[in-house]
């Protein structure tokens, strides 16, 4: 079969189920194009996409702006490694520490890797700065986070599906109950070998947990009390997806070490970064940590363009905005349908809890409706339904889709 031949969804469905490996779980449908909020599947049936690709799609798809910046520096340069440096990276790291108020980025290429690179980096300022002894500090973790996929990611994750048959694991993580000060700061007065609290402001994948108000201040705080590094993975609520340009600024938090990936590209192409100040980041030496495509001049046009994208479209806003009318028009509806308990969430970054149990097939069976109206979205974990628009969506839009998921729910029989 050539390669670029015309398939239909079947057909696609079936190659990947043949050639590729199944560590995803698909909704069954196939799509070939995508602008701004839309996407099309093979047969040519148009969709809104609520899910984003997972909050990496926040400036919408094919971004004409961000894709043009890409196909630029495409013809020009591609990639050069930092064995030398390109006349693209510096600037984009000035563009973009400017942005978040920091010194320094470290460029890497996905969250899962910017989040390691913030785990070193930590783990450095422990040994150099803090005076930890070797090979003895801790970083405390929340429980069902989620962080990403690597070995040591997964080493403090609570997901069984996530660790099953992947050990040994990585040690020096302390597990504490999420949107829990009072565990903070037990874990942190008991133990003189903490380095730093890695937390997600809201926590996206285990299903838009939103803390209590003032969670994110208090741990700081507290983290402040302990000289211990505050890091924030914005990786899935960062770049405007919140309302902010960053869920902490709800706060006025300002973390020690900042993660972000997923958006800070449009989702045209990978690209994250860790960003710290001089006295922490100073702890990375040459030699000492790298990657052969971070920080490539293609990737930091792309993301230069994807953040000024945020800001000159004014995302957050609308994000805020379109959020609160979205919360607002399903909970007038909520109390009329036994299906749905709640919907939860801040800015875009939405979900409803199915009433239903979390191992029940109602949350996959109502995508699944949803997908034949014309509106693409998964659940999160069991009985949970993420809601994730691109940010560049209209109040019309936004009104139109959650007529579409009304309509779905009064219509869906079990
Ligand atoms: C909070 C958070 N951190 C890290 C990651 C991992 O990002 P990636 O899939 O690009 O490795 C994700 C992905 O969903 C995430 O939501």
């Amino acid at each position: 079969m050539a390669v670029l031949e015309h398939l239909t969804s079947q057909q696609a469905i079936d190659l990947e189920n043949k050639y590729g490996a199944h560590n995803y779980h698909p909704l069954p449908v196939v799509l070939s194009r995508g602008e701004g909020v839309y996407v099309w599947d093979v047969e040519g049936k148009k969709y809104y996409d609520f899910l984003s690709a997972y909050s990496a799609v926040n400036q919408g798809h094919c971004h004409p702006k961000i894709v043009g910046a890409m196909v630029e520096q495409a013809k020009t340069l591609t990639l050069t490694s930092r064995a030398f440096y390109n006349d693209m990276l510096g600037n984009y790291e000035q563009y973009a520490t400017e942005t978040f108020g920091f010194d320094k980025l470290l460029p890497m290429n996905t969250g899962a890797e910017a989040v390691e690179t913030a785990l070193k980096i930590c783990r450095r300022w422990a040994y150099q700065k803090k005076g930890i002894p070797e090979n003895r500090a801790q970083i405390i973790v929340c429980e069902n986070n989620f962080h990403g996929r690597t070995t040591t990611i997964i080493s403090f994750s609570n997901d069984p599906v996530a660790k099953e048959n992947y050990g040994p694991f990585t040690e020096g993580f302390i597990k504490i109950e999420y949107d829990n000060l009072v565990a903070l700061e037990k874990a942190l007065e008991s133990n003189p070998h903490v380095a730093g609290f890695l937390v997600e402001p809201i926590q996206g994948e285990a299903g838009v947990y939103v803390p209590s108000e003032g969670y994110l201040k208090e741990a700081k705080a507290l983290c402040e009390k302990y000289n211990v590094l505050f890091i924030a993975d914005e990786v899935q609520t960062g770049i405007a997806r919140t309302g902010k340009m960053l869920a902490v600024d709800h706060e006025e938090v300002k973390p020690d070490i900042l993660i972000l990936g997923k958006a800070i590209s449009g989702g045209v192409y990978p690209v994250s970064a860790v960003f710290a100040n001089d006295a922490i980041m100073d702890v990375i030496t040459p030699g000492s940590h790298g990657s052969t495509f971070g920080g490539n001049p293609v990737a930091a046009a792309v993301a230069m363009a994807a953040l000024e994208v945020v800001k000159e479209e004014n995302l957050a806003q609308n994000a805020q905005e379109l959020g609160e009318l979205f919360r607002e028009e399903l909970n007038k509806f909520i109390p009329t349908c036994d299906l749905v308990v709640k919907v939860r969430g801040k800015g875009l970054l939405n979900a409803i809890l199915i009433n239903d149990t979390e191992d029940s097939s109602t949350a996959w069976d109502i995508c699944m409706a949803l997908k034949e109206n014309g509106l693409l979205a998964k659940p999160t974990h069991g009985n949970i339904i993420r809601f994730a628009p691109p940010l560049v969506m209209n109040k019309e839009q936004l009104l139109d889709c959650v007529g579409i998921i009304i309509k779905t729910l009064q219509e869906f029989k079990k």
